[in-house]
């Protein structure tokens, strides 16, 4: 099968190739699922780099998530129909830009009928990553107002989906004019244009100098420092990521002195420690995506063949919603 592999931390144009390997076989408690479509996430660009959380053996295959087709039960798997269209987390090595991947069976979720395979493809980290940061950590409540840094990205357009359905009224910052059109499209309230503007004085404006309730910071570095500036009385400050490249050092005091909480949040986890939840979310997600609420932005669907560049866009910051390779 094809597979894009990384032989060496580096640029993901660099790093990513195109190899053929063999189709993997699926280990006790694994499925191999078709890929139908695999999205691409910032992860992506930091494990080329060597950059993630996690730095597997090299060589290994990146793609976190993907749509596919059950293709083969491993041991002991049951619940599995072969050919049922599903979605699921992928993890490196075996990583979901390949034609073939195997998961564990116990991550892997029905497709929501709603939406098409590139669409499906780029619901589960972005949309479960919402869900949990706004509800679980931050507790939105409706009415209340929410401030999404990289609002017109991956997991920052879910979350300003995610905001809108919970009933809160969504402040979208962004950087530059065509991220600005996708996050208002994406439904956000009031849209601020980092390069332009200063959201600070925005937030306070819309606030009438309350602030914001949440903060969903993908972004870390100055985005999370000025978000203190506007951060409302007893406001959540969800700590998402660091796609800026710096990561904040928060001074305590000040959170203890104008009251407001700071919270960490990895999604992944809640694989190990409550799954019940991971799945109670999808059906949630699953009947929003009925609904037409929510659905994911996917700004281009790439061949096989330019996975390796659309991974580079992303790490650049250059790309709107999500981009999705198409392997068939
Ligand atoms: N905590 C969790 O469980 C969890 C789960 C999933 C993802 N994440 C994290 O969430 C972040 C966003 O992931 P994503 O896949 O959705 O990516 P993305 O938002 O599609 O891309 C990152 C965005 O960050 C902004 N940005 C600001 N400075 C940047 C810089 N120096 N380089 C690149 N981008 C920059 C850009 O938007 P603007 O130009 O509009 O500002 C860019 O589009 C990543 O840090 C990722 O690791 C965390």
């Amino acid at each position: 099968m094809k597979a894009w592999r990384v032989h060496q931390n580096a640029e993901p144009r660099e790093a990513m190739r195109l190899d053929e390997i063999p189709v993997p076989e699926p280990g006790p408690g694994q499925v191999r699922l078709r890929t139908r479509a695999a999205a691409v996430n910032f992860p992506d660009a930091l494990l080329c780099r060597g950059e993630y959380q996690v730095r597997p053996e090299l060589p290994f295959i990146p793609g976190v998530e993907l749509c596919g087709e059950v293709d083969a039960l491993g041991e002991g798997v049951t619940g599995l129909e072969p050919g049922a269209r599903v979605i699921s987390p992928a993890a490196p090595p075996n990583g979901a830009f390949a034609e073939y991947v195997v998961v564990p069976a116990a991550g892997v979720l029905p497709a929501p009928e709603a939406l098409d395979d590139a669409e499906a493809a780029a619901l589960h980290i972005g949309y479960q990553t919402g869900w949990f940061g706004l509800h679980r950590r931050a507790a939105l409540r409706p009415g209340e107002t929410l401030l999404v840094h990289a609002a017109a990205g991956g997991v920052g357009s879910a979350a300003v989906q995610l905001g809108k359905a919970a009933g809160a009224t969504v402040i979208g910052v962004v950087g530059g004019p065509d991220k600005a059109k996708a996050a208002r499209e994406m439904g956000a309230d009031i849209v601020v244009d980092r390069h332009s503007e200063d959201f600070v004085a925005v937030v306070k404006e819309a606030t009438a100098g309350r602030g914001a309730n949440v903060v969903y910071d993908p972004v870390g570095g100055d985005a999370y420092t000025r978000s203190t500036k506007c951060i409302a009385f007893e406001g959540r400050i969800v700590v998402v990521g660091f796609a800026g490249g710096t990561v904040p050092a928060p001074a305590l005091s000040h959170a203890l002195v104008k009251n407001y909480g700071i919270l960490g949040l990895h999604w992944g986890l809640y694989n190990s420690y409550d799954p019940v939840a991971v799945r109670q979310a999808h059906d949630e997600l699953t009947l929003l995506a009925a609904a037409g609420t929510i659905k994911p932005l996917v700004s281009e669907r790439v061949p096989m063949s330019g996975a390796a560049q659309a991974v580079q866009r992303v790490a650049d910051g250059t790309t709107i919603g999500r981009l999705v390779v198409l392997p068939a």
